[in-house]
């Protein structure tokens, strides 16, 4: 485990106006000198946004989208926010690639063209890639993580502002997590391929079994769902991580 280890809030579709005030208590811990090395990023839904970057103004907490268009231009496309969008509001990273939406037919093309977009803006990328329960019975999670690699960084040499969160699908609000050697292997198999790239893992993260997750070296930070809505339990999460 490195120091400046990732703590990557990912609300989803939930939360609304009143809630957006419960993390005053992640922003007040987020300056103590003890855990001053975590790196904590919300991402919130869209319309959310501008209420927390006004909140974590004067915190290091960072602000990011949970999506973007592909094209970085203005354009005719109703319902639809581009990375220009997200970066004039204030937020730094955006969440691309997410099982959630590649389950809604988002393709590694178009993921590789949203990824080119963001970079393109100066925007950090929250790369998600992660193999089915399927996938994983017929082993071949490493050929899926390598095709969703090669397609979805396809022509982007430098991936310094590139963080990759390895979710496997069934974890992902499972209250499952792969088995420490797996996800060992998994990550070194991630760094291997995409050299000089944080590898966070996500998928289940909770106080429950951060432990059994941190003593896993290679992991550079956590993507969190469920537990990150509730600022006790992010918290705890960040807290055992270090203590
Ligand atoms: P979870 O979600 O922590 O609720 O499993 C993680 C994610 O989908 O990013």
């Amino acid at each position: 485990m490195t120091n400046n280890m990732f703590f990557i809030a990912n609300w989803k579709m939930f939360g609304d106006f009143k809630s957006v005030n419960s993390i005053k208590k992640v922003i007040k811990f987020s300056k103590s000198k003890k855990f001053s090395k975590a790196q904590i990023i919300y991402c919130p839904p869209y319309t959310l946004i501008s209420n927390f970057i006004k909140l974590v103004k004067n915190s290091k907490i960072k602000i990011g989208a949970q999506n973007c268009h592909h094209s970085q231009n203005p354009g005719p496309f109703t319902g639809s926010i581009n990375v220009d969008l997200i970066k004039s509001i204030g937020a730094k990273y955006v969440i691309i690639g997410h099982s959630e939406n590649r389950r809604m037919g988002e393709s590694n093309k178009l993921i590789n063209h949203k990824i080119k977009s963001a970079l393109k803006s100066g925007l950090k990328v929250i790369f998600c890639i992660g193999e089915t329960l399927e996938e994983k019975r017929k082993k071949v999670t490493k050929k899926v993580l390598n095709n969703q690699l090669k397609l979805g960084l396809n022509k982007i040499k430098n991936t310094k502002n590139i963080l990759i969160a390895y979710e496997p699908i069934w974890s992902i609000g499972s209250g499952l997590i792969p088995k420490s050697n797996e996800l060992l292997e998994t990550i070194h198999f991630i760094k291997k391929k995409i050299k000089k790239c944080k590898v966070l893992y996500g998928g289940s993260v909770n106080p429950k079994n951060i432990n059994e997750l941190k003593s896993i070296r290679n992991i550079d930070g956590y993507l969190i769902g469920g537990a990150s809505q509730d600022p006790k339990k992010f918290i705890d999460i960040i807290k055992k991580t270090y203590i």
